[in-house]
C-alpha cells in the first residue's frame, strides 16, 4: 500500500517550523506510528517522535493526525484514508503543549496540572488493624472508566478552553480529580470540590465535547467534569458564577419552559456584583436593541407573573422524565 504523509517538523534550535513530505510502501494494516518508524529507520533518521508499547497502552505516541489528536499506534492509515492511497495525511505534534522537536512535545504543563489536583487518595480514617479498606463494588464500577486513563494527553491537546486560557486545569487532570474525589476512601472530597470550583476549574469547561471525542480509552473527561459539578452543588459549594448559572438556567426552564435571557446574567454573576454588571451592560444594551431581552421576561423566574410558554405541562413531563433517568451519583465524603 502506498502511504503519503506530510509531517510537521520543528528545528529545536531556530524554532522554525515546516512540513516534510514522505511517500513509502507499507503493508495494508500499517498504522501512522508504523509508517513514521519506517520513515525514521529507512528514509530520514532526523525525524523525532515518541513511542513505546505500540499497543495503545503506554500513552506516549499521541499526536495530531489530520487535525485531531490520536494515538498514532492505533490510527490505521487505511481507515483514515478510506483506502485512497493518493490521500495524504497530515501529522503534527499535540496542541496546547510546547514543541521540543518535530512530533515531540514538552508535557511538563500536563503533569503540573495533574499534580495540582493532588491525584492520590487521602483517607481520613485508618483501616482496622490487619485489614484492608473495603470498597463497595458499585463505587469502583463507577470509577473504572476514569481508571482507564493512560495519561496520553490527547484530550489536553484538543481542549478548546485550554487553547485560550492556560489557567484551565484541563480535562485529563479533572478526570483524575473525579477519580480521587468520588472514591469512597478519600476523606478530602469537600476541600477538593471547593478548590475545583475556583477559576480554572470545573466551571470553566464549555462542554465542547472534544476531549470525549479524542480520548482513546473512553474516559470521557467532560462527563467526569459534569459529575464533579453535580457533586459540588450537592455539597453546597454554590457561591460561584458557574453554579449560579446552572441554578438560574434550571429555574428558568422549570418555571417558564425557556431561557429567561433578562435574568441569566444577573442570576449568574450576582445582582450586586456591580463591576461585573457594569462590564456586561454594553452587551445587554445591544441585545435589547435587537429584541433579545424581551420586556415580557422582566419578572424573575419563580416569581408570580413570570413568563411561561404555552404547553408548560409538556416541559414539566420532560423534566420529570429526565430526572428519573439520572445516573446514580457518588456520595461526597466529608472530611
Ligand atoms: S469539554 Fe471541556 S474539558 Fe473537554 S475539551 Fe471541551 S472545554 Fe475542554
Ligand atoms: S483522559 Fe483519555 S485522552 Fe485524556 S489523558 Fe487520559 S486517556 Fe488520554
Ligand atoms: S506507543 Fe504506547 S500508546 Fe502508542
Amino acid at each position: 500500500m502506498k502511504v503519503k504523509l506530510s509531517v510537521q517538523r520543528t528545528d529545536p534550535e531556530s524554532g522554525k517550523t515546516g512540513y516534510s513530505k514522505y511517500e513509502i510502501e507499507a503493508p495494508e494494516n500499517t498504522t501512522v506510528l508504523d509508517a513514521l518508524i519506517q520513515i525514521r529507520e529507512y528514509e530520514d533518521g532526523t525525524l523525532a517522535l515518541r513511542c513505546s508499547c505500540r499497543s495503545a497502552i503506554c500513552g506516549s505516541c499521541s499526536m495530531r493526525v489530520d487535525g485531531q489528536a490520536r494515538l498514532a499506534c492505533r490510527a490505521k492509515i487505511i481507515a483514515l484514508t478510506r483506502g485512497n492511497e493518493e490521500q495524504e495525511l497530515t501529522v503534527e505534534p499535540m496542541g496546547n503543549m510546547p514543541v521540543i522537536k518535530d512530533l515531540v512535545v514538552d508535557m511538563e504543563s500536563f503533569w503540573a496540572k495533574v499534580r495540582q489536583v493532588d491525584p492520590y487518595i487521602q483517607p481520613n480514617v485508618e483501616p482496622p488493624p490487619d485489614e484492608e479498606y473495603r470498597v463497595p463494588n458499585e463505587s469502583m464500577l463507577d470509577l473504572t472508566h476514569t481508571m482507564n486513563c493512560i495519561m496520553c494527553g490527547a484530550c489536553v491537546s484538543d481542549c478548546t478552553v485550554l487553547e485560550v486560557d492556560k489557567n484551565f486545569i484541563a480535562p485529563a487532570a479533572l478526570a483524575k480529580a473525579y477519580r480521587v474525589t468520588a472514591d469512597p476512601r478519600d476523606g478530602k472530597a469537600h476541600e477538593r470540590l471547593e478548590k475545583l470550583s475556583e477559576y480554572g476549574g470545573i466551571w470553566d469547561c464549555t462542554r465542547c465535547n472534544m476531549c470525549v471525542e479524542v480520548c482513546p480509552k473512553g474516559v470521557a473527561p467532560m462527563n467526569r467534569i459534569m459529575q464533579l459539578r453535580e457533586m459540588a452543588i450537592e455539597a453546597g459549594i454554590t457561591n460561584n458564577a458557574g453554579s449560579r448559572h446552572t441554578a438560574i438556567f434550571t429555574k428558568s426552564i422549570t418555571d417558564g419552559g425557556r431561557l429567561n435571557e433578562v435574568w441569566m446574567v444577573p442570576g449568574s454573576v450576582g445582582m450586586f456584583n456591580i463591576p461585573r454588571m457594569t462590564k456586561e451592560m454594553p452587551g445587554a444594551l445591544r441585545m435589547m436593541r435587537v429584541g433579545k431581552l424581551p420586556l415580557g421576561q422582566a419578572i424573575p423566574p419563580g416569581l408570580p407573573g413570570s413568563h411561561k410558554i404555552s404547553g408548560m405541562e409538556r416541559v414539566r413531563n420532560l423534566i420529570r422524565k429526565s430526572a428519573s433517568l439520572k445516573p446514580r451519583k457518588p456520595e461526597v465524603v466529608e472530611s
